[in-house]
């Protein structure tokens, strides 16, 4: 195993992926940010610089930290975030995990902004007769807000007063294919430059806040064989459409004869509402392994002619090595809604209570200090505060089942951190305890909860430590759509918590 060093520094800056200039925060001045690559069993160690003028977080989606849950770096839960002119060294190790995933800020919506990377983890090997491929590709796909993303969410949440209401403020002006996007008519395109007669990984990761992205390439067909770090049974489609913080791996084979300059549109179509007067929601790259250099002609998209492929459908996805999970000890309904408060703004809850981060100190401090005087911080059945949030405990290894129940109409990709959920099942209409996969059901730390029905996760509590589970649309975080999880809090007490991590909360 090597260890791995990183140095970040977040930093505020103008940048104009889409052609519009707009004030954006990012790291090493870049857009998107360094890509971390390790191989499974390393040490990652990322010295992040905050030059910003409000605090900041570096969380590292899907990873386990399965001892060091202090570096998951979610504000008001694992750290306080790193005070202006400030730095913190995470420190952790690869050991448990491999895959396709991400780095993004976990303070307020400060991730909109431009505080994202792609994290990749190799395997130590790859199952028996997995498919092989030539080259890796990371193809990292976002949508863009023209507005500092605080200055959209204090509209958000306060109720309006500006120029966008309702809806339109959740909704992007534009997106973008690895930093590139098109808007107002503009022709700069991301490029990928192939060879021909090739098999190439793309790593699909979705870096953006709300809006689902349709990905395709014109006339190639797109096997995929993982979804977010799970290796899946190799399926073959036309596109696939991934929500928010989700990612799949494809192989694309550079075989078209179609068109002799072979020069092809990747597309990345922006799914929701865009409702954003002027916003541009077919973002588009070049992919090409001809000689031609001028952008590709063909207008609509032709998907993959006479293929009969279909698009991605994820209850057909298969875990290339499945398991059956262990059956469940205990049961949690949790119900969810976003709506809004009197004035307007924007208030989610999670049975009933809205997630707030804790001021001046973090949900895995208090447990370590309640501990400290011998009691336990929310202990089990209790809800802990700010505003009494409702919160899972268990301070042995159970095989907990949550029943996410989305009571309102659009579709929430849901996210938990520190584990890999067995998805149990998930429907429209109301959960009648049919329909589930008890055999081979496949595991995914980020899944979208169909609008006005449910979706069955089964975890094992054994990652001691405290853990989020919520919406990753960055609007719907920051209205309150999140809730914790406490895992064995008797060992996560006796977790070494760095004293940087300590200092921030009293700086
Ligand atoms: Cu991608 Cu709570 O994180």
């Amino acid at each position: 195993p090597t260890t791995r060093h990183f140095n970040f520094v977040v930093s505020q800056m103008n940048g104009s992926p889409d052609g519009f200039s707009k004030p954006m925060l990012v790291v090493n001045g870049l857009f998107p940010g360094p890509t971390i690559e390790a191989n499974q069993g390393d040490r990652i160690v990322v010295h992040v610089t905050n030059t910003l003028s409000t605090r900041t977080t570096i969380h590292w989606h899907g990873l386990y930290q399965n001892g060091t849950n202090y570096y998951d770096g979610t504000a008001g839960v694992t750290e306080c975030g790193i005070p202006p002119g400030q730095s913190l060294t995470y420190n952790f190790t690869v050991d448990d995990f491999s895959g396709t995933t991400w780095w993004h800020a976990h303070y307020d919506t400060q991730y909109t902004d431009g505080v994202t990377g792609a994290l990749i983890v190799h395997p130590r090997k790859y199952p028996r007769g997995f498919p092989t491929w030539d080259e890796d590709i990371v193809v990292e796909l976002t949508d863009i807000y023209h507005a500092f993303s605080a200055t959209i969410l204090s509209e958000y949440l306060g109720g309006g007063g500006g120029p966008l209401t309702g809806l339109q403020l959740e909704t992007p002006d534009s997106g973008a294919i690895n930093g590139i996007g098109q808007y107002n008519g503009s022709t700069k395109y991301t490029n990928l430059n192939l060879k021909p007669n090739k098999t190439y990984r793309l790593r699909l990761i979705h870096t953006g806040s709300a809006a689902a992205i349709r990905f395709s390439v014109d006339y190639h067909a797109l096997t995929v064989i993982e979804a977010d770090s799970t290796l899946t049974q190799p399926y073959t489609v036309s596109s696939v459409t991934l929500a928010v913080a989700q990612r799949y791996s494809v192989l694309l084979t550079t075989n078209q004869p179609a068109e002799p300059a072979r020069n092809y549109w990747m597309r990345a179509a922006l799914k929701s509402a865009v409702a954003v007067p002027g916003a541009n929601a077919d973002i588009r790259g070049i992919l090409r392994y001809g000689s031609g250099h001028a952008a590709p002609t063909a207008g609509a998209d032709p998907g993959v002619p006479g293929s009969g492929l279909a698009d991605l459908d994820v209850a057909k996805l298969v875990p290339a090595a499945p398991r059956t999970p262990p059956p469940a000890t205990k049961a949690y309904t949790v119900d969810f809604s976003i709506g809004g408060k009197p004035d307007g703004g924007a208030f989610a809850t999670m049975n009933g209570t809205s997630w707030q981060p804790l001021q001046g100190t973090t949900t895995l401090l208090q447990i370590v200090d309640a501990a400290r005087n011998g009691s336990m911080y929310a202990p089990e059945g209790s809800s802990i505060q700010p505003g009494s949030q409702f919160l899972i405990t268990e301070d042995s290894v159970e095989v907990v089942d949550i029943l996410l129940v989305n009571t309102g109409p659009g579709d929430h990709p849901f996210h938990l951190h520190g584990h890999t959920p067995y998805i149990m099942g998930f429907g429209t209409g109301t959960y009648t305890g049919t329909g589930l996969n008890t055999v081979n059901p496949f595991m995914r730390d980020t899944f979208a909860v169909p609008g006005s029905g449910w979706l069955l996760m089964r975890i094992v509590t054994d990652n001691p430590g405290i853990w989020t589970l919520h919406c990753h649309i960055a609007w719907h975080m920051a209205a309150g759509l999140m809730m914790q999880i406490s895992s064995l809090p008797s060992k996560a007490a006796q977790l070494d918590i760095p004293r940087d991590i300590v200092r921030q909360c009293s700086a």
